[in-house]
């Protein structure tokens, strides 16, 4: 009996992890992913030893969640409710796709997570599990009555830590719960859950991680030039990067000057609504220079047919079906969409702000002789040709307005 569980160290799936070889009475194998958390990973290993895991796998998976995850999500300007980046949403399908290997090369039977009943991430590790290895068990604790009559709240895990000799951070204390990686990280519940609440309140300043306050940004704006290579960003301020190295050096940026916070209530793919706030530094820098090269270097119908499938899409990925047919579909889109998307944009960063400051590209279709004001010297264009044109698109307005009169619109 092996069970492989998506182990972060905090106090609900250190408590998890004892929980589950006691009631399973199953080997434990803790499976994290190196996905930029960070500092959250110190003494990770010696942790879950010390837990009662028999094995402790800490992958290094930025590179791939960089380009795999990441890059293809940006390339179809994904955005979740106009606001949301989807950092944790993309995350979770890497996470479990990791999980799903190690289990299969450990010939474990099941998989676990820490992943509450009401949220979007059991679902978006599941489905993916579901996609990937269908015949692989998925156990969800905090979906067990057993495990909630244990565990009703918070002092009964701590006590169960305590008593069990579980080494928990004293910043698990922390009122709210945090979800950090390469891209953003999110804030939920405790005080955040009243909506009303100010959370760029000056006394909660401290919450914050990924980035300074906008207030406190330098007074003085910096430039940054990002190059495209279809519809990917491959170098800052002339020096080639991976993905990996372009979301770092982006954060640090986008840090500094407090770019990418976001404050919202969302539609969680469970039913009900949440209140969130997130830092995505480097993600905002990312996604406005982007949409800038695309402007210059993308066809018109292209752009609006990709533009048409962005709330499909980043449902699809807020919701959990990354390894779905469907994201497949609109991926290859996507790809053909970015062609020609290359070139290099020049953003201004100041206070909170992400600035155009100049767009160029060997793919350029935007075309000054016929755009300008003065006298066309390609002749492309001829502005006789605007009357008939006008004239066809005005055709069924006139019919409409002899039938119905103008009353319908108020005159
Ligand atoms: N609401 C966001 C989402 O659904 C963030 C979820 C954060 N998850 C967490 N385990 N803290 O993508
Ligand atoms: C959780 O409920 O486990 C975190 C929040 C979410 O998944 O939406």
């Amino acid at each position: 009996n092996k069970i492989v569980l998506a182990y972060s160290g905090g106090l609900d799936t250190s408590v998890i992890l004892k929980w589950l070889k006691e009631t399973y009475d199953a080997e434990i194998i803790a499976f994290t992913a190196d996905i930029g958390q960070q500092d959250e990973l110190d003494g990770l290993e010696e942790k879950a030893l010390a837990t009662g895991a028999s094995k402790v796998y800490i992958d290094d998976l930025r590179d791939e969640f960089a380009k795999d995850f990441i890059y293809p999500m940006f390339q179809a300007g994904a955005l979740y409710e106009g606001q949301y980046l989807l950092g944790t949403s993309i995350a979770r399908p890497l996470i479990a796709k990791r999980m799903v290997e190690i289990a299969r090369a450990e010939g474990a039977n099941a998989i676990a997570h820490g992943a509450t009943g009401k949220g979007n991430d059991q679902v978006r590790f599941e489905l993916a599990a579901a996609a990937l290895a269908p015949e692989i068990e998925v156990i969800a604790p905090w979906r067990s009555e057993q495990f909630r009559n244990e565990f009703p709240g918070r002092a009964e895990m701590i006590a169960y830590a305590e008593k069990h000799q579980i080494p928990v951070q004293a910043s698990a204390a922390k009122p709210y719960s945090m979800d950090r990686n390469l891209l953003h990280i999110s804030f939920e519940s405790g005080m955040l859950e009243d909506p009303w609440f100010d959370a760029t309140a000056p006394e909660n300043k401290s919450m914050y991680v990924l980035s300074v306050d906008p207030e406190d940004a330098p007074d003085t704006a910096e430039y940054v030039e990002l190059a495209f290579e279809q519809g990917n960003c491959t170098a800052i301020n002339g020096e080639a990067l991976t993905p990996l190295q372009v979301m770092e050096k982006l954060n640090a940026l986008g840090g500094k000057h407090g770019i990418g916070r976001v404050d919202m209530v969302e539609n969680r793919f469970v039913g009900m609504k949440s209140r969130g706030v997130y830092e995505t530094p480097g993600g905002t820098i990312l996604f406005t220079a982007h949409r800038k090269m695309e402007s210059l270097t993308m066809d018109r119908d292209v752009m609006h047919l990709r533009d048409s499938l962005i709330s499909r899409y980043s449902s699809t990925v807020y919701n959990g079906f990354w390894f779905a047919p469907e994201r497949l579909a609109m991926q290859a889109l996507v790809a053909e969409s970015q062609k020609h998307v290359t070139g290099t944009v020049r953003l201004k960063l100041y206070k909170g702000n992400v600035m155009g400051a100049g767009v160029q590209s060997p793919l350029s279709l935007y075309n000054p002789d016929i755009a300008t004001m003065e006298a066309d010297p390609t002749q492309a264009y001829d502005q006789n040709d605007a009357t008939g044109f006008i004239h066809l698109n005005a055709l069924r307005l006139k019919v409409a307005s002899g039938v119905h009169g103008s009353e319908v619109h108020g005159i």
